[in-house]
């Protein structure tokens, strides 16, 4: 009498997996201040002032910087790197797609990207408003999960007259799979970007919380089931 009831016991498995194996994709947002992903390059152009980027807080503003945007909540954690000619940077992380936020300001540098080692494209304001805030200056889509991704960038002055020849670094979006990141607990952990290692941390417990879950929801079912059958019989 059992055999039958057993046969779902296939469909209760898959419902199980499946239920806990969707696909996540979620957006992380890392501020230009987390070093563990930005790497701020020193300006290494032969010009003085030699000056290095600028790391802007609400508790230390620059005094020497020539662009000075208000503090507005479209500015991510109040935080900005600013650079000038010849300053450099990257990003390195492990997710599908990366977004580059900055604030775009008149007369800016003309910024050079770069996709693991292959020159993409660049980002250049040329309007006239005096700040564009989460202004998306670099993007890439369908990236390799679990593999490390560095964006790297060069800022190039485009007049040699003018004082704002800067541009401003906000903050940065990483889509990761939450569901790959956290398959390989041991592996991903040891292998993985920060920006991943904290996703997984996370998520493995969502994770195991789901499966137990399926899996008590299913032992009830199939106790049911036996429950009722014995009653018939
Ligand atoms: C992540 O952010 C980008 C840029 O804002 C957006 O286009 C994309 O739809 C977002 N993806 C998810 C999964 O939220
Ligand atoms: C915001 O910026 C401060 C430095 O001003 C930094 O210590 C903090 O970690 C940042 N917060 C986030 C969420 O990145
Ligand atoms: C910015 O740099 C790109 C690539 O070198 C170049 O094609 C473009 O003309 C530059 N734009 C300005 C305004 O300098
Ligand atoms: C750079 O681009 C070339 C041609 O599009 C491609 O074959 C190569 O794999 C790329 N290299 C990297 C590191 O993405
Ligand atoms: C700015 O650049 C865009 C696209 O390259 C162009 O269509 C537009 O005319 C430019 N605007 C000015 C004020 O130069
Ligand atoms: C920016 O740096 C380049 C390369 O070192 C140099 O040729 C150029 O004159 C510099 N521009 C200004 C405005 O300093
Ligand atoms: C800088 O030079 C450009 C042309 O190269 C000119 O249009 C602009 O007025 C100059 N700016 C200043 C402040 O001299
Ligand atoms: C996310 O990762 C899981 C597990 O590898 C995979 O089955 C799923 O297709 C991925 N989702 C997306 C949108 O890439
Ligand atoms: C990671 O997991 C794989 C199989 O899931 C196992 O073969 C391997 O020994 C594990 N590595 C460590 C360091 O635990
Ligand atoms: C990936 O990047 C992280 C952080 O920069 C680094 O610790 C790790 O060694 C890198 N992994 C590989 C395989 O390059």
């Amino acid at each position: 009498m059992l055999v039958p009831h057993l046969s779902l016991l296939p469909l209760l498995l898959t419902l199980a997996i499946l239920s806990t194996s969707q696909a996540d994709l979620t957006n992380i947002t890392i501020d230009d201040s987390d070093l563990a992903y930005f790497t701020w390059i020193q300006n290494t152009g032969s010009f003085l002032p030699n000056l290095p980027w600028a790391a802007i807080t609400p508790t230390s503003p620059c005094v020497y910087c020539s662009a000075r945007p208000p503090q507005t909540a479209d500015i991510y954690n109040q935080t900005w790197h600013d650079g000038s000619n010849n300053s450099a940077g990257s990003f390195t992380f492990q997710g599908s797609a990366v977004y580059m936020y900055g604030i775009d300001l008149k007369d800016p540098a003309n910024i050079s990207f770069t996709m693991d080692g292959n020159v993409s494209t660049f980002h250049y304001y040329n309007g006239s408003e005096p700040f564009v805030f989460k202004s998306l200056f670099f993007s890439a889509k369908d990236l390799i999960e679990n593999v490390n991704h560095t964006v790297s960038w060069v800022l190039h002055a485009t007049r040699t007259n003018g004082t704002t020849q800067a541009a401003l670094f906000d903050s940065a979006i990483v889509t990761v799979n939450q569901s790959q990141t956290s398959a390989p607990a041991n592996s991903s952990s040891s292998t993985g970007s920060p920006a991943t290692a904290t996703k997984s941390k996370s998520h493995a417990g969502a994770i195991a919380g789901g499966v137990v879950g399926g899996l008590a929801a299913m032992a009830i079912i199939v106790l049911v089931a036996m429950l009722l059958l014995r009653r018939r019989m």
